[in-house]
């Protein structure tokens, strides 16, 4: 395993960074208990250090099962939660329904898109008030069996959280206290460039998802101002539903005539050792990101992955030519609106 060069920010946490983080939004939601388990064994057994959950994840349950998890190992992980988003309808029927979906998802995984708006249905988003937040912390570290979080995160937010300064005068007294290491926020690339631009001072880590269509956030992460910042880029193969289409652009790349023969020869192997091989370079070469969240519980993804941060055969120089080229939509650059005629 990889591990990141931190910056000063990131100076509180006391264990390695891994440079390809673990995200268990899958963990007892989309995957039961026991391919939850073998997954974060898998993981951890790789030298991953970086393992990411949230309140809301696993209909309120992914954090129990890291807890689990961590019984033993909680002082070699780097453990990060968020929170914000309330997992709701704790008895309601949908959770009930859970191990019929899990189960049904495994025959047939095109149900997936189908299970994922039904738990999205049951969140209750933006819940910023430093009741929640005290409320929420205390559930995660009871389901976590731990009395600290490394890395806290205010889920999904917006820039408005910047200035909410009941929220961040709440997360202060809380690293004060050493119940928290570090605190920092989750959300889109409009909040990345608010912070990067203005950040509170107790906010000193940004989660942020960084898909092929988001390559372009790249220059944002290289800037001086985001030296201060842990970088954490989530989301990187666009999910589930991007994998396939990805894999489809990467067999096109290798015909493309302005791409130098070298490459296009390194282009021509097999696109499922391709694929993260090439989205992990493109999102750590030559910037400040330190390590890459993926969801990884079927076992076979995870070695892959894991192969891919130990052995790129890709130089620098090649993978930002492929992060410039992968950061244009497939149908060639968006054209401009006509101008209106005077
Ligand atoms: N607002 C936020 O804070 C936020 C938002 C989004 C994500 N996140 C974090 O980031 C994590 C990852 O995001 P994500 O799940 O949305 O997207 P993702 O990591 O881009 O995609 C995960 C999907 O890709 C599959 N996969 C993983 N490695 C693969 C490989 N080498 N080849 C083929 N398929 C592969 C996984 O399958 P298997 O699981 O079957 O292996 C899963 O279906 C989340 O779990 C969460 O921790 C945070």
């Amino acid at each position: 395993m990889r591990y990141a060069p931190l910056p000063a920010a990131a100076s509180p946490l006391p264990q390695q960074l891994s440079v390809l983080g673990f995200g268990g939004a899958p963990l007892m939601g989309r995957v039961g208990r026991k391919a939850s388990l073998a997954a974060l064994d898998a993981a951890f057994a790789a030298g991953i250090t970086l393992f990411d959950t949230a309140r809301s994840y696993g209909y309120g349950e992914s954090e129990g099962i890291l807890g689990e998890f961590l019984a033993g190992r909680r002082d070699q992980v780097v453990l990060c939660t968020k929170f914000g988003i309330l997992p709701a309808d704790r008895g309601g029927w949908k959770r009930k329904l859970k191990p019929v979906a899990q189960a049904a998802i495994g025959v047939f995984p095109q149900l997936r898109q189908l299970a994922r708006r039904g738990a999205t249905g049951q969140l209750v988003p933006r819940q910023f008030t430093p009741q929640v937040l005290q409320a929420s912390l205390e559930t995660s570290l009871r389901a976590l069996r731990t009395d600290f979080i490394d890395l806290l995160l205010v889920h999904d937010a917006d820039p408005s959280v910047l200035s909410n300064q009941g929220l961040l005068d709440a997360l202060q007294a809380l690293k004060a206290r050493g119940i928290i290491r570090m605190a920092g926020v989750s959300g889109g690339p409009e909040l990345l460039s608010a912070v990067v631009a203005a950040r509170p001072p107790v906010l000193s880590a940004v989660q942020f998802p960084m898909d092929p269509s988001r390559l372009h956030l790249a220059e944002l992460t290289t800037r001086p101002e985001a030296r201060g910042l842990l970088l954490l880029a989530n989301h990187p193969f666009g999910g589930a539903d991007g994998v396939a289409a990805l894999q489809q652009r990467i067999r096109s790349l290798a015909q493309q005539p302005q791409l130098p023969a070298a490459l296009r020869e390194k282009l021509a192997g097999d696109p499922s050792t391709l694929m993260p091989e090439i989205v992990f370079g493109a999102i750590l070469a030559g910037t400040h990101i330190a390590s890459v969240i993926a969801a990884m519980t079927s076992l076979g993804n995870l070695r892959r992955n894991v192969d891919a941060i130990e052995r790129c055969r890709f130089s620098p120089e090649e993978l930002q030519l492929l992060r410039a080229e992968l950061a244009v939509p497939p149908g060639g650059p968006p054209t401009a609106a006509p101008a209106p005629s005077a």
